[in-house]
């Protein structure tokens, strides 16, 4: 079934049987199983029960793992949709993801395996050696007046001191806002306005596919536009000449050196910011999510230690960027505070060849292996032939988020990478929800390829029509989660109204979160996409209204619409519908303006949101109010045809002009 199916049939109140079905069913091995941290589905059930009947006993357990330097007085303060978590509760991050471990017997353990993408260059820092550096990192940025509260903008490609500066604003309290490296000047621009970040810490340049991605360079361009920074710390990574702004550019090696290798840890309330990252939504600009210390804390710790049930040998990679919030909370704070050896790798996995991964993998005896299906699609296109080269057998668990897996994709993965003998926990969660929220306890619960099946302790999310009924087993609906969570995003930075409205008012009483889902006899959810007009490329959000404001931005655009369209190997892949300027609609021009406004959309948003297609038109169907028919396009640009219900359009004769363009 397709989302427009889904949302159109929700809208209209109807339920929809799924046509997908799948019927394999995967048991835990029984040797995983015994050694695991939740070893059958009666203990799994039986925990969630408990979590279910008294979450706040549940979480407060959980919390007592973590260090704190004052206990709360309560667990939860709630009032839809404002929940505080650990109530003057005083905690540091950094404190639980480094210093706890840097003493004792994991002091010497690795802390973080890092491999350079151009050579093999290796750089093993033990937890010892990160809390030196972290402190450094620390004082360095106190030096330059930061302070407790101030905003941060990191843009730094996958090295270790993209992890150190994070931990580092943690202990300070400063607030990390993480921008994607793979973001352009304008889009860095617009974040660091949003916050008012002080300071911007970047590199030189870093490393992909074998060429430099020029990080200062972009960040000059945006500091045109950035009048809050006072200043811009540089991580000398490539040795490529940049420039340096004497007062404002500062070396990172010169300053760390300056320092005193000795910081105290804030003590920061349970409520007190962590960080900022922003996130695409249906409209209007990015949406500055606001995680806080406590809450986020405990969720991110427990849910990796059970759902990866980390044990202390294990070598663990998630290949996600520190740049999203899947390399925040499971490669920087989750891992970390479990006391986890975390592997990054800076580059592609297809360089220097499409065994790079695989190879990492043999080399370095990982053990927990989390990455996204948009990936694993790559891998099975590259051909098996590059993975079959390699000795896997130290992989002991898979896992995948991002979007949606296809069960061709899963198997793959299972007999491929998994030998057929690793669990795939298959983790559904949001940049809002800041952990994971639905996946397979894996010693525990029986998998089905592409479900993320049950939910994880203390978490109760429903599939529900329009009004907030659930819909029976069986059923489309919308996913909602019924009860505040410890690790929920608390706002959007600057507009709690946003925030409110966004998530907490289109179902009475829950959580909204733009996923449509299925639950099937047995309880287990299958995630369907997005019902609004969010895009997921590659497990990467966009809103069709930033990328639409992106090419009305072009001169020669008069209006613009975007849609999704399912794409094999992208999950969703961006088409463009757009009308031009009067002057500009000669029709000899029109495919250079193609390759112009996609280039143009790349240099506005960075080349994640560059449109596959772009279609022009004389005019885009909209409905009497004026609204743009994403759905129709969606479904022209899916099928090639448009069959659904066009009765509120407001100038049948745009249809037909885009049939004729279709032709033509
Ligand atoms: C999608 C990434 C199906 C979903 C952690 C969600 C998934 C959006 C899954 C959040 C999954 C993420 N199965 N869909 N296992 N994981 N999604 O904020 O549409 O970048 O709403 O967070 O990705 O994307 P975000």
């Amino acid at each position: 079934m397709s989302m427009e199916t889904l949302s159109a049939s929700i809208a209209s109140g109807q339920n929809l049987q799924s046509i997908l079905r799948e019927n394999r069913v995967f048991s835990p091995d029984a040797g995983f199983a015994a050694k695991a941290h939740v070893q059958s589905l009666e203990e799994y059930r039986a925990i969630y029960a408990r979590s279910i009947a008294d979450p706040e006993a549940f979480w407060a357990e959980a919390a007592r793992e973590l260090d704190w330097f004052q206990p709360w007085s309560r667990v939860l303060d709630w009032k839809l949709p404002e929940a505080r978590w650990f109530v003057d509760g005083k905690l540091n991050l950094c404190h639980n993801c480094v210093d706890r471990h840097a003493v004792g017997t994991r002091s010497e353990k690795t802390a973080l395996l890092w491999v350079g993408e151009p050579s093999d260059e290796v750089r093993r820092i033990s937890y010892r050696e990160l809390h030196e550096q972290v402190q450094r990192a620390a004082n360095g940025l106190k030096s330059l007046g930061i302070r407790k509260g101030d905003r941060v903008a990191i843009y730094m490609g996958m090295t270790p001191e993209l992890a150190i500066a994070v931990l580092a604003c943690a202990r300070i309290g400063a607030v990390h806002s993480v921008i994607f490296g793979g973001f352009a000047a304008s889009a860095i621009a617009d974040r660091v306005n949003d916050a008012q970040c002080v300071a911007i810490l970047t590199q030189d340049g870093s490393w992909r596919r074998g060429a430099e991605i020029p990080l200062k360079a972009t960040v000059d361009q945006a500091l045109a536009q950035t009048p809050s920074v006072k200043h811009v710390v540089v991580l000398r990574r490539t040795g490529s000449a940049i420039a340096m702004q004497a007062g404002r550019d500062h070396w990172w090696h010169e300053l760390i050196d300056s320092v005193q290798p000795v910081c105290a840890a804030e003590p920061m309330d349970s409520e007190d910011p962590l960080y900022i990252l922003y996130t695409s939504g249906t409209t209007g600009k990015p949406k500055g999510l606001v995680h806080t210390t406590g809450g986020y804390g405990v969720q991110t710790y427990l849910t990796t230690k059970y759902i990866f049930d980390l044990r202390e040998e294990d070598v663990y990679w998630c290949t996600a960027d520190i740049g999203w919030v899947t390399g925040h909370s499971y490669v920087v704070y989750g891992p970390l505070a479990n006391g986890a050896t975390v592997l990054m790798y800076e580059g592609a996995p297809n360089y220097p060849d499409f065994s790079r991964f695989w190879k990492i993998i043999e080399e370095h005896k990982v053990t927990v292996f989390y990455t996204a299906p948009t990936a694993i699609r790559a891998f099975m296109k590259w051909g098996d032939e590059h993975v079959e080269r390699n000795d896997l057998s130290s992989l002991r668990l898979l896992g995948t988020v991002g979007e949606p897996i296809n069960p061709e994709a899963w198997m793959w993965y299972r007999e491929k990478i998994g030998g057929g003998r690793c669990p795939i926990v298959d983790t559904w969660w949001q940049t809002e929800t800041g952990g994971i929220m639905v996946a397979p306890m894996p010693g525990a619960v029986p998998t089905k390829p592409g479900s993320a099946t049950l939910p994880f302790f203390g978490i109760e999310p429903d599939v529900v029509d329009r009004s907030g009924n659930p819909v029976p087993a069986g059923s489309g609906g919308l996913l909602v989660i019924r009860r505040p969570w410890p690790s929920m995003a608390r706002t959007v930075y600057g507009d709690a109204e946003r925030y409110r409205k966004t998530y907490w008012s289109d179902v009475p009483g829950c959580y909204f979160t733009g996923d449509g889902a299925r639950r099937d006899e047995d309880g287990y959810l299958w995630l369907m996409g997005r019902v609004d007009d969010v895009i997921n490329v590659s497990g990467h959000r966009l809103g069709t209204m930033e990328v639409e404001s992106a090419l009305v931005a072009h001169a020669k655009v008069a209006e613009a619409a975007v849609v999704g369209r399912p794409d094999a190997l992208k999950g969703q892949a961006i088409v463009a519908f757009v009308t031009l300027e009067t002057e500009h609609s000669k029709p000899e021009s029109l495919p250079a303006l193609k390759d112009e406004l996609k280039q143009w959309v790349t240099q506005e948003i960075g080349a994640l949101a560059r449109p596959e297609e772009i279609r022009f038109a004389d005019v885009l169907p909209k409905t009497r109010s004026g609204k743009i028919m994403r759905r129709l396009l969606r479904e022209l640009a899916t099928t090639g045809s448009i069959v659904g219900d066009t009765t509120t359009l407001e100038d049948f004769s745009s249809l037909a002009k885009l049939r004729e363009d279709e032709e033509s």
